[in-house]
């Protein structure tokens, strides 16, 4: 009997769970008509959480789009929405102004809430009263502190700076640290007051220091998906000894709250001291403490605002607060300033219509030199129909990176999203600004830079345009820092862009900007199949969310790669057109629509090595086809690949050449010959870019390296008689390289793939050539004096042109 009921108590856990996980889901759920992003979406989330811990929930999303139009399903419960109508259901005011997701404490400090982070459209709704008086546009035009902190911004920090860049050889400036530091500086002041602000305009090393700490305590790998999505788990898997997050995380964290905390505190003396009666200079009001800490005593009934302190919870709270809108507002903020700045220096057409436009308003910045210690007022900015267009439609394409800003449906209704009615509680769903701006029916030609289409009548429909418009989220809960955001852009810009041409050298040099490293794409690299090529595709393969085209002659050499299908391997002989060319399409066909490639490293070569007198004409011909040839194949392919979407532009390509490519020693004279022929046309090529593309050319100038050159890697001729005396210059070579390599010296293979990784990693320019060990650095520089001194010894006999 009991075996019987307990029979008919196992079938029906298991109806049970058939029908909540699988026959609900799938038929009756009234997300059940959404297409599926993937196969398992209606059933299990874990296919999307899968594509986070991965760092390809955008991409994957973006092909859902595609395929299946605005509305998808992520998971039993979760959707991405690409539709305006829908996302204002969602991201909408009052009863459409859904709450956020419990991952935004991710950015909470030592779980102490601010208004970005807090969940609960009730919590919210307290903290930001707040602080939205302080950001209105009226206060924001007419606070005298506003005023003086921008104008020591502009006039006392930034002008010294751009005086600097016109002055330098090339007039370029690097202007993503710039923006970076405008910001900080900027919403430093505004929290804190400018006397304690940050003036990273002014320090470079200690901006540094501090984005050092951002991105360890915010880091942009898989420890961020395991504290965003599971922190209890992320917890407790630490507690077990799985230490899926490091601790440098929270090491960094500290250090950043800490600074926060140690400036409230700063902060709190000036504003008792003021209430105390002192007057305080403009710039020096701490703005944004005043805003919470004046909320905080108003609402603390015991006791009189000029005796009011705060409690440590409080002091946490206000710390909280200051530090999200300085440290997590940079990266929004510095992206489109420096986009909007490269697309003007790029548009001469548009450069030269702005600066009428600056010239024709009431900008003291244009005035005698002398007087320039002020800046446009904000009405006067406003009046600038052009300049608002470029600074829209820099948001409009720039905004931030990709971020889905998720929210979750009310807990106990369901919820009308668009044309989804009865969505169940609880449901997560996200949407992307990034997508919502680049709709053909609302934007014509949405991935060209075109601010006239927010000014002439006919090009887009005005309206539907500013519908669609995400870039400061949208509803109760959009940027409230908007108004400084835009006054900061819209100051800045002027002071860059109304330079008299005289001083710039004719206009705004084109800025110097690193691949699309604020968007989370893949790298990829071809060329590996030993040695330094071997190294960088054993560390790529390590990295998640890269992915790899590993080439060989032979792909059977690359079984040390993992099998899957981020890693495409594949057989290449360099010195064949075809060959190169196939092996494009094959990674295009492999990788489809997400085909791109953000880095090459062109690395297929050997080393001849032997008497040049006694090389045979293949030998010759077969180095160079090789070295430079395959060199040059690979490098115009991999140009036409990163060129070829507007939307994606960029990449870079490093080509291996070596020590060997600017000094020449005895015994190797073709191998010379073709690192020679590499570093020459990768120069001239690297010319030939036009830098609209974001094609960085990185010649690679090794010294020793332990690789196989001298094992497989390295071939010989034979032996000419007259060379083969144990005196000869090669031979002493020889011998003198041997005793080197027996002795162990040289770089391992991996100290290059981690060199060459940075450069393609790191936010910073990609230089054109780069010696790679301080062997190699010294040996080019005595060759660098010696061509000098060459100068000098044959000064009498060069000037030919002057006889
Ligand atoms: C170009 C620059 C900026 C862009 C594109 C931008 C964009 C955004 C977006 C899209 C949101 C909504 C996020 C969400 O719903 O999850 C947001 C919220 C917010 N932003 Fe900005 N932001 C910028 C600059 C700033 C600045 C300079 C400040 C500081 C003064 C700031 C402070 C905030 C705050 C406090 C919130 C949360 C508002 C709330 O929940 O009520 N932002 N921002």
């Amino acid at each position: 009997m009991s075996i019987y009921l307990a029979g008919v108590i196992l079938v029906i856990a298991v109806s049970a769970l058939l029908w909540k996980c699988i026959v609900y889901p799938f038929f009756f759920s009234p997300l059940a008509s959404i297409p599926a992003a993937h196969p398992l979406a209606p059933f299990t989330s874990l296919w999307i959480q899968w594509q986070r811990l991965h760092g390809n929930d955008f991409q994957s999303v973006s092909k859902a789009f595609e395929t299946h139009g605005p509305y998808v399903r992520l998971g039993p419960r979760e959707l991405a929405l690409n539709d305006i109508e829908a996302v204002s259901c969602v991201w909408g005011v009052g009863a459409a102004d859904f709450d956020k997701h419990p991952s935004y404490t991710y950015w909470a400090m030592q779980g102490t809430s601010n208004t970005f982070t807090s969940i609960l459209k009730s919590d919210h709704r307290r903290r930001h009263r707040r602080i939205r008086g302080v950001h209105k546009h009226s206060y924001i035009a007419s606070s005298p502190h506003v005023r003086a902190i921008m104008s020591t911004l502009m006039v006392d920090r930034l002008t010294p700076l751009l005086a600097q860049f016109a002055m330098s050889s090339d007039g370029t400036a690097d202007m993503l640290p710039i923006a970076q530091s405008i910001v900080l500086d900027c919403t430093s002041a505004f929290a804190f007051g400018l006397p304690l602000s940050l003036n990273f305009l002014s320090d470079a090393a200690a901006r540094q220091h501090w984005f050092d700490l951002i991105n360890t305590g915010f880091p942009n790998d898989q420890s961020s998906f395991w504290l965003r999505e599971h922190p209890q788990l992320t917890i407790m898997l630490c507690f077990l000894g799985f230490p899926v997050v490091s601790n440098k995380v929270a090491k960094a964290r500290r250090e950043l709250e800490d600074w926060a905390l140690l400036k409230v505190d700063a902060a709190e003396d000036v504003l008792q001291k003021r209430d105390k009666g002192h007057t305080l200079a403009a710039g020096k009001l701490p703005v944004l403490c005043d805003a919470v800490w004046s909320d905080l005593a108003m609402t603390h009934s015991e006791t009189t605002k000029a005796r009011f302190s705060i409690s440590p919870a409080q002091r946490r709270e206000l710390a909280s607060e200051c530090l999200d809108h300085i440290a997590f507002t940079t990266e929004a903020f510095a992206t489109v300033l420096t986009y909007m700045i490269y697309e003007i220096s790029h548009h001469q057409e548009i450069q030269n219509e702005l600066r009428a436009e600056l010239h024709s308003a009431n900008n003291p910045l244009l005035g005698n030199t002398s007087d320039r210690t002020d800046v446009p007022s904000s009405d006067t900015l406003e009046r600038l129909p052009l300049m608002s267009a470029i600074i829209k439609e820099s948001l409009r394409l720039r905004n931030t990176s990709p971020s889905a800003d998720p929210r979750v449906t009310p807990a106990h209704c369901t919820s009308r999203i668009g044309l989804i009615p009865n969505v169940p509680p609880k449901t997560r769903v996200c949407s992307y600004g990034w997508w919502l701006h680049r709709n053909p029916d609302v934007y014509s030609n949405p991935l060209d830079w075109n601010p006239k289409r927010w000014l002439c009548r006919g090009c887009d429909d005005a309206a539907l345009a500013k519908k669609w418009f995400f870039a400061f989220g949208a509803g109760s809960r959009n940027c409230i820092g908007q108004n400084i955001a835009l006054e900061c852009n819209d100051s800045r810009t002027p002071r860059i862009a109304s330079e008299p041409s005289t001083e710039y050298g004719g206009g705004l040099q084109p800025i110097i900007i690193k691949r699309d490293a604020w968007y989370q794409f893949s790298e990829r690299v071809t060329g590996c199949s030993s040695g330094i090529g071997r190294a960088i595709a054993e560390l790529v393969a390590s990295k998640p969310g890269q992915r790899l085209i590993a080439t060989a002659r032979n792909p059977s050499s690359l079984s040390y790669l993992p099998n899957n299908d981020a890693i495409l391997k594949l057989a290449l002989d360099v010195t064949l057109t075809t060959s190169v060319e196939a092996a494009f399409k094959t990674a295009a066909d492999h990788f489809g629509d997400n085909f791109h490639i953000d880095v090459v490293v062109n690395n297929a070569g050997y080393e001849l090595a032997g008497d040049t007198e006694a090389a045979t004409e293949e030998e010759m011909h077969g180095q160079l086809e090789t070295n430079f040839f395959g060199t040059v194949r690979v490098a115009t392919n991999a140009t036409r690949v990163m060129r070829q979407s507007k939307d994606r532009r960029g990449g870079i390509i490093f080509n291996i050449s070596s020590l060997a490519g600017v000094a020449a020693f005895p015994g190797q004279s073709f191998y010379h010959a073709s690192k020679f022929a590499v570093e020459g046309w990768s120069e001239s090529f690297a010319r030939e870019l036009h830098p609209d593309w974001n094609i960085n050319v990185c010649i690679v100038e090794p010294g020793g390296v332990k690789t196989e050159f001298e094992h497989g890697s390295k071939k010989y001729t034979k032996t000419h008689e007259a060379y083969d005396g144990a005196d000869m210059p090669a031979r002493r070579l020889a011998a003198w390289v041997k005793k080197g390599v027996a002795a162990g010296a040289g770089v391992p293979p991996s100290a290059v793939a981690e060199a060459l990784y940075l450069v393609a990693s790191r936010n910073d320019k990609v230089p054109l050539w780069l010696p790679l060990s301080s062997t190699a650095a010294q040996l080019i520089k005595m060759k660098l004096e010696a061509r000098l001194e060459n100068l000098e010894a044959v000064k009498d006999l060069t000037p030919i042109d002057k006889k």
